[in-house]
Parts: C-alpha cells; sequence; structure tokens
C-alpha cells in the first residue's frame, strides 16, 4: 500500500466496538461482491459517469489532490465493512439509483425527491477541499456538490429550526454492515442551522468529475471540511430541520471521544492520541494540523464566546 494509516483499527476504534469487528470480518470474507466489480474499480483513475460541473473552485492553497485510488479506496464507511478497504469491496451491494431523498421536519415546504431531481435544481461545482479524519490522516479532495445554503433557501426553515440532522439509509440489504451492533443504526449526523448553511457546507454528489462512488456515500453525502471526517455521513435519505440537537452515531458510541461540534482542533487531543499532526495520505512524514483545518478565517467567528475545550 502506497499509504499508512497513523493508527491501528484498535486505536482508533473505541474497545467494544473493535471487540465486535471481528464478527465483521465474515461479511468482507464472503467478498462476492467485490469479485463482481470490474478490475478497473479496484485501482488506476477516475470512472464512472461524469458531473455537468459549472465552476472548479480551488479551496486547499493549491495542495495536490490526493489520487482517485486512495480517495475511493481507503475509505470509512461501517455499514460497508469497518476496514478501510471494506467499503470498496462491499460497495456493489448498495443501490444509489433510483434514490429518494426526504427533505423534512421544521421547514415550509418539505419535500421527497428522487436524488436526480433534487441535484437538477442546483449547479454543480467542484470544489478542492482539504478533508481532516478524526483518525489523524487527512487527504485533499475535489468534491462536486452544490451549497446545503441552497437547499435551506429553497425549503424555507422555520423558526423553530435551530439544528439539522443527516440520515443514511436504514436497509441492512444494501448495507450489510447494518446487521452488527457496531453502531447504532442508522447512522446519524448533524449540524447547527448556522454551519448548515455555512457557505463552505456542502452536499457532495461526485468526486473527481464523476458521480460519487458507494464507498464515498453515493448518491448524497453532507461534507463539512473543517470538521472532523465523521460529520460527513453518507448516502442520506433524510435532511431533517428541528429544534433539539440531533443524537449523534459516533457521539452516543463514545461521548468523551466524539463531540457534536467535531471541529478539527490540534489544541485538543482526542483521549488516545494527539490531535497536533496528521499524515497526509501518501506522505511519508506528519504535518502540522490547522485550526478549523486550515478554514479559520472563515468559520472560527461561528464559534466565538464558546469553550472548545469543553466542546470538542
Ligand atoms: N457515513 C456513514 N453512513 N457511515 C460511516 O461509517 N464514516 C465517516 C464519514 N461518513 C461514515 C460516514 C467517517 S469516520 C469519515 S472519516 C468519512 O465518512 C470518510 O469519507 P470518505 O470515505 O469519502 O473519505
Amino acid at each position: 500500500m502506497p499509504f499508512r494509516p497513523d493508527l491501528r483499527e484498535r486505536d482508533a476504534t473505541p474497545e467494544a466496538l473493535w471487540l465486535r469487528r471481528r464478527d465483521f470480518l465474515k461479511l468482507g470474507a464472503a467478498g462476492a461482491v467485490g469479485a463482481m466489480l470490474p478490475a478497473s474499480a479496484r485501482a488506476g483513475g477516475p470512472e464512472g459517469a461524469a458531473l455537468p460541473v459549472t465552476r472548479r473552485v480551488d479551496m486547499a492553497g493549491g495542495e495536490k489532490q490526493s489520487p482517485w485510488d486512495v480517495v475511493t479506496g481507503y475509505n470509512n464507511f461501517y455499514e460497508l465493512g469497518t476496514d478501510k478497504e471494506d467499503p470498496r469491496r462491499n460497495a456493489g451491494s448498495l443501490h444509489p439509483r433510483p434514490w429518494t431523498v426526504r427533505i423534512e421536519g421544521e421547514v415550509k415546504k418539505p419535500v421527497t425527491v428522487d436524488v436526480d431531481t433534487l441535484l437538477s435544481w442546483f449547479p454543480l461545482e467542484e470544489r478542492v477541499y482539504r478533508m481532516r479524519c478524526v483518525e489523524a490522516w487527512s487527504i485533499v479532495v475535489p468534491w462536486v456538490g452544490f451549497p446545503l445554503a441552497e437547499l435551506v433557501k429553497r425549503v424555507q426553515p422555520t423558526s423553530r429550526a435551530k439544528f439539522v440532522a443527516f440520515t443514511t439509509l436504514l436497509d441492512p440489504k444494501q448495507l450489510p454492515g447494518e446487521r452488527w451492533p457496531v453502531l447504532r443504526w442508522p447512522y446519524v449526523e448533524g449540524l447547527r442551522i448556522d454551519e448548515a448553511v455555512h457557505p463552505l457546507t456542502l452536499m457532495v454528489a461526485g468526486v473527481y468529475g464523476r458521480v460519487l462512488p458507494g464507498q464515498n456515500g453515493a448518491p448524497l453525502r453532507l461534507v463539512v471540511p473543517w470538521k472532523y471526517g465523521f460529520k460527513g455521513a453518507k448516502s442520506l435519505v433524510s435532511i431533517r430541520f428541528q429544534e433539539e440537537q440531533p443524537a449523534t452515531t459516533w457521539n452516543l458510541a463514545a461521548p468523551t471521544e466524539y463531540g457534536f461540534l467535531a471541529n478539527v482542533n490540534p489544541a485538543v487531543d482526542h483521549p488516545r492520541w494527539s490531535q497536533a499532526r496528521e499524515r497526509r495520505l501518501g506522505d511519508f512524514f506528519k504535518r502540522p494540523t490547522l485550526p478549523f483545518n486550515g478554514y479559520a478565517d472563515q468559520v472560527a467567528s461561528l464559534y466565538a464566546g464558546i469553550d472548545l475545550r469543553k466542546n470538542f
């Protein structure tokens, strides 16, 4: 492997979950789905249907983009297996089309809509973002999507909408990892409404100009570049506006390790490892982690007056 994780799985995963992970290996061992993928799906350059991209913006300071094979072959998507290589191998069971997304809760115009119809409402742009995983590795990714703020404008939240909850598909046939109680399913993430409408917050439907592969969260996922990667819930079926802070999956699994805000913060260590540095996948040397993953000038003001040690 040309890249190296900083931590073994057992370091990065709450121990109770790590122990259960052994059950999971049976899933990967079956391998039936992986065997059906064309060989080209396992290595090489971008593939899949091209998306109409209207604008390209580099928001990673000109840094080299991580290779396609890394972005689509080294993933966290526990519903498709807990090893980094599992999601690509198992993604064939996920059928991202046709797909329906519910925009619901405290909005004046709730809508249940086919994902391609939803995508047709907004111009798609490419945004190159630095992404920082809580496990202290990072990548640079050319996502394709649209600002969540555009969707929020369209559905018109009521004054009671203080938070947004993002929910992944619950279907053990398509996401066989949901047969094991590794996490509480379905996977749920959440943002405050002001974070949701921040111009950096993206609804993502593609990568490298192509339709998003299953392992990256097809057909629609969240990307919030100043937060740890686990906030980016994949394969969404519901975006719900609500008054209460949503109970989120990793926070429920290990509240002392994974907070609700989950802002990238080199000054606040994870209880079991430092967050001060990170390894860009493919690099040999680690580099310092930047506050808010390098997006502080754009987002720090959202947290003025908040103690980010307590609210990690
Ligand atoms: N979404 C779901 N539904 N299930 C998951 O296990 N993992 C999260 C996040 N979204 C996860 C998820 C974590 S920990 C990370 S780091 C990112 O997805 C990884 O996204 P990527 O594989 O596209 O890099």
